[in-house]
C-alpha cells in the first residue's frame, strides 16, 4: 500500500515538501557526506523550490554538499521559458550558495540523443565509488537520496509517457523520447535510476489530477498501469505528497498528514 500524505492546500504541500528536503539533506550528508537529489519539472514543485531558497529554509541546508539533478528536461536551450533547468535556476539556484560543479543539468542544447548520453555519463560518474549502487547491465547506477516527481493527468512522470519505450527500459539511465502528444523531444531519467533511489516522492496537487491519482494508487495488473506505477523503488521508500483537491477521489487510499 503506497504511503500518501494529504495536505489542506498547495501551500501546505510545498512547505511540507521543503521540510522533508531539509531533513533528507541533513540525513544524507551526515551518512554519506553529500545529498544527491533529482528535481521535478512542471509547475507543482516551483513553490517548494522558492521556499527552499527563502530565509526560512535556505540556512538549514548545507548547499555545498548538495548535488542537483533533474528527472527530465524539455529539449530546449537552458534559458528557454520551457526549460526545467531555467525554472530551478530562477526559483532556487540564483539564491543559494550551491557550487556550479554540483549542478548536473541535462544539456539539452545538444541533440536529444547526445543530451541523453551526456546525462547518462554524468549519472555514471556520480555513481563511481559509491557503495551500494545497483548494477544494471554493467553500468553503475547512482542511488540518489531523493527523487522528486510530478504526475500528469495521463499518469506520466518525468518524461515517461504512456506507451513510451522508457517504461520498459532496463539498461539505459537516461533516454531521449519524442512525445507525440506534445510533438516535442524530451530527455528523461529511466525507471532504472528512479527505482534505485533511497526515497522517491511524488508531489501532486489540484482537482485535475484526482481521477488519475485514484487510479495510480490502486494496484494494477501488469502492463495495464500508468507510467507512475513503474515507480517502485527496489530498496527505497515511495511517498505521495498530495493536496486535498488531488486526493478528493482517493478516500481510504490516503491518510491525512
Ligand atoms: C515536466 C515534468 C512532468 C511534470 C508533470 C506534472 O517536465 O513537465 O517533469 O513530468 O512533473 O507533467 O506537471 P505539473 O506539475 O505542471 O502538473
Amino acid at each position: 500500500m503506497p504511503i500518501v500524505h494529504v495536505y489542506p492546500g498547495v501551500a501546505d504541500l510545498a512547505r511540507a515538501a521543503a521540510e522533508r528536503f531539509v531533513d533528507l539533506a541533513a540525513e544524507s550528508i551526515a551518512a554519506r557526506g553529500r545529498f544527491l537529489v533529482a528535481l521535478a519539472g512542471g509547475s507543482t514543485p516551483g513553490e517548494t523550490y522558492s521556499l527552499l531558497a527563502s530565509d526560512q529554509f535556505s540556512a538549514k541546508v548545507d548547499w555545498p554538499r548538495v548535488h542537483l539533478l533533474w528527472g527530465d528536461e524539455r529539449c530546449v536551450p537552458p534559458d528557454h521559458l520551457e526549460s526545467n533547468y531555467r525554472m530551478v535556476r530562477e526559483r532556487l539556484l540564483n539564491r543559494v550558495p550551491l557550487p556550479d560543479g554540483n549542478v548536473h543539468r541535462i544539456p539539452c542544447e545538444l541533440s536529444p540523443e547526445e543530451a541523453a548520453r551526456a546525462y547518462e555519463g554524468e549519472l555514471i560518474a556520480l555513481a563511481a565509488g559509491e557503495s551500494g549502487t545497483g548494477r544494471e547491465g554493467g553500468n553503475a547506477v547512482p542511488r540518489l537520496d531523493l527523487i522528486l516527481l510530478g504526475m500528469g493527468e495521463d499518469g506520466h512522470t518525468a518524461s515517461i509517457f504512456p506507451g513510451s519505450e522508457a517504461l520498459v527500459e532496463r539498461r539505459r539511465l537516461a533516454l531521449a523520447q519524442f512525445v507525440e502528444k506534445l510533438h516535442a523531444w524530451r530527455v528523461t531519467m529511466t525507471p532504472v535510476v528512479i527505482n534505485a533511489a533511497r526515497m522517491v516522492t511524488f508531489l501532486v496537487a489540484g482537482s485535475s489530477k484526482a481521477r488519475t491519482l485514484r487510479k495510480a494508487l490502486q494496484a494494477s495488473p501488469e502492463g495495464a498501469g500508468l507510467p507512475v506505477q513503474v515507480v517502485q523503488p527496489w530498496a527505497g521508500s515511495l511517498l505521495w505528497m498530495v493536496d486535498e483537491d488531488a486526493a478528493a477521489l482517493t478516500g481510504e487510499l490516503s491518510d491525512n498528514a
